[in-house]
């Protein structure tokens, strides 16, 4: 029996603990089999359904190419190439897909959205990042941590940044899960919601591991083994770019903040990342604020401790175990889920 058969994957807690851990095991192995050139067909003759509503660069990268490793056949709906939400409703959508696809990937705003369509396709439904949630990106870092560490339990992840975005809540959520202590250092108003902390500190309790959530920067920093930050505007989200830089300017990823935490940890970011002046949205805030770098120095991003495109070559693997698992049939063995 295939534990994963037909479900969806629309947020971290749909599957057990256990269950991630098998998939990020089960992303290493295919891993392996890709740069062993062994096939590994678990897809032959599905069609997926690619929908993209904001835009992307390693999630539909990751989605085409491990589809058609799969033997699958990934087709890409954009936002403005479809009727969807302009002139048909997400359940009509998600009824006309699933007629046809044998599965969807969504990417947009509302995690209404991904649920909806999991509601009425009829088919398994994966979350490539809402407002809320990016759970295919925690089975690409959390496979890229244990690489580096052998094992997950009882490491110490220190995210900084906006607590509240779809990584904030991704990252405290699938550590929390699987038993990595995790610290976020960020101002008060951009913390994760009360419901996800709480969320979050029962599956640690659960797992022996610690939450900490803390305005103080180098407290936060204390003892981690890895440092992880991301973007301080997400895509959708309309704010004053002067007010949330000058919320998360203390909480910039550089030098001073990684000795911090007296460790050599490594350096994480989910990309695309504002380490320099080589992008248009990073030239024009660098320049207007006085600032080299916003989230992240260059100095940092580019250390030997950064494992930022590692997490992203991850990305591959993860999405390809998400994807043979909900709709294939490999051999997974009971064991696994003891
Ligand atoms: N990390 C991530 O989701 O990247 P993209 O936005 O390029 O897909
Ligand atoms: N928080 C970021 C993540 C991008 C992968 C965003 O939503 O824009």
């Amino acid at each position: 029996m295939n534990h994963f058969k037909n479900r969806s994957f629309l947020k971290e807690i749909d599957f057990t603990p256990k269950e991630l851990q098998v998939l990020i095991d089960f992303a290493q192995h295919l891993k392996s089999l890709k740069a062993e050139n062994i096939p590994h067909p678990y897809l032959q003759g599905k069609n997926i359904a690619l929908l993209f509503e904001k835009t992307s660069t390693r999630t539909r990268a990751a989605f085409t190419v491990a589809a058609t490793d799969l033997g699958a056949h990934p087709e890409f709906l954009g936002k403005n190439d479809i009727q969807f939400g302009q002139k048909e409703s997400t359940e009509d959508t998600a009824k006309v897909l699933g007629s046809m696809f044998d599965a969807i990937e969504y990417r947009g705003f509302a995690q209404a959205t991904v649920e909806t369509l999991a509601a009425n396709s009829g088919v398994p439904v994966w979350n490539g990042l809402t407002d809320e949630w990016h759970p295919t990106q925690m089975i690409a870092d959390f496979l890229t941590l244990q690489e580096h560490f052998g094992h997950l339990k009882g490491l110490t992840l220190a995210y900084f940044g906006d607590g509240r975005s779809n990584m904030g809540n991704s990252l405290i959520t699938t550590a929390a899960m699987l038993g990595v202590n995790i610290h976020i250092g960020a101002p008060e108003a951009l913390w994760p919601a009360p419901a996800i902390v709480t969320q979050a500190k029962a599956y640690a309790a659960q797992a022996g591991s610690e939450v900490l959530l803390t305005a103080d920067a180098q407290a936060a920093a204390d003892g981690a083994d890895a440092v992880y930050t991301d973007v301080w505007v997400s895509m959708g989200e309309v704010v004053d770019p002067a007010e949330r830089i000058a919320q998360l300017l203390p909480y910039q990823v550089n030098a001073a903040l990684v000795a911090a935490t007296g460790k050599q940890p490594l350096i994480m970011h989910c990309l695309p990342a504002y380490h320099d002046h080589n992008t248009v949205v990073g030239k024009q805030l660098g320049e207007q604020f006085g600032l080299a770098a916003l989230e992240i120095t260059d100095e940092v991003f580019t250390s030997p401790q950064s494992v930022v495109f590692e997490e992203a070559a991850n990305r591959m693997p993860a999405i390809k175990a998400i994807m043979a698992a909900t709709l294939g049939d490999p051999f997974l063995p009971e064991a696994l889920f003891n």
